[in-house]
């Protein structure tokens, strides 16, 4: 019998990357997986991979909070509940803080930080209707204790993450909700592809890696997996950093590597 058999997890951003490896690994425990996206074409590749029984989604930008509800509402209508919960749903931009468009900031903070708690409010709510607990997952990022040059919205928001996170666990406790976070350094996923395509970076991010080698999606699900499983019981309110290493040390210089390989472009 599977880690997971009879639960119901949603897996925001489940579509790609991060979140489709940790909806697969749970599949894999015999979790039924509810993905929600606003890639309606990775949702149908992740139901075709685990097949109608075990796998559903819908289109919903965690941005929107009636969409969100309406998400929740879809997977316990198709599953009948719901257990396990991971807001992983996330993206990146790049820009000096002196010039950063305003609208840059809000669209970073809308999508990691305040959809997470969109996301996070009404996953709650409804485990804390079924009355027996539940298990939540957040996705920071190493860049929640490590600055990053260029990474002011990204790194601000998932901060936020963290603490969200915390405060959370401190609430949910006495429903026998768990809320931990993951703190992934440097993975492969298309989200970080044009980041290693530029000269320099994936080699100077590895020199400040004691471990010395880049994540995949499968470390973060193998982490998400045990801190939803029963195994992980009394852990609540931690963002586990999940980066060989590299939070012990700096990021990357990226303003310096971005410069070089321009001008070595040029
Ligand atoms: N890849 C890394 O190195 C890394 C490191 C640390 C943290 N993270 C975090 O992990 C998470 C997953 O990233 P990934 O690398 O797998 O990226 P990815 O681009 O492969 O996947 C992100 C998914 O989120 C979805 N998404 C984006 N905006 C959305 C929105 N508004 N509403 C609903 N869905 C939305 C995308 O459609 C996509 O399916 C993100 O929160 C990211 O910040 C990634």
């Amino acid at each position: 019998m599977g880690l997971l058999e009879g639960r119901v997890a949603i897996v925001t951003g489940g579509a790609s990357g991060i979140g489709r490896a940790i909806a697969g690994a749970f599949a894999a425990e015999g979790a039924r997986i509810f993905i929600v996206d606003v890639n309606a074409e990775g949702i149908a590749g992740v139901i075709a991979d685990h097949g109608h029984n075990t796998a559903d989604g819908c289109e919903a930008d965690v941005r929107d909070e009636a969409a969100v509800r309406r998400a929740v509402e879809r997977c316990v209508r198709r599953f009948g509940r719901l257990d396990i919960a991971v807001n992983n749903a996330g993206t990146g931009a790049f820009s000096p803080v002196h010039e950063m468009p305003l609208e840059e900031w809000q669209r970073v903070l809308d999508v990691n930080l305040t959809g997470v708690f969109l996301c996070l409010k009404h996953e709650a709510a409804q485990m804390i209707r079924q009355g027996d607990g539940g298990a939540i997952v957040n996705i920071a990022s190493l860049n929640a204790r490590q600055p990053a040059e260029g990474m002011a919205a990204y790194c601000a928001a998932k901060a936020g993450v963290a603490m969200l996170t915390e405060v959370a666990a401190l609430e949910l406790g006495r429903h026998g909700i768990r809320v931990n976070a993951i703190g992934p350094g440097l993975v492969r996923t298309p989200m970080t592809e044009p980041l290693r395509a530029v000269p320099g970076v994936e080699a100077a991010y590895l020199a400040e890696t004691p471990l010395g080698f880049v994540g995949e999606p499968s470390d973060v699900a193998a982490l998400a997996l045990w801190m939803v499983s029963p195994a992980a019981r009394w852990l609540t309110g931690q963002t586990i950093y999940l980066d060989g290493g590299a939070s012990l040390r700096k990021y990357p210089p990226l303003f310096d590597l971005f410069a070089h390989s321009q001008a070595t472009s040029e």
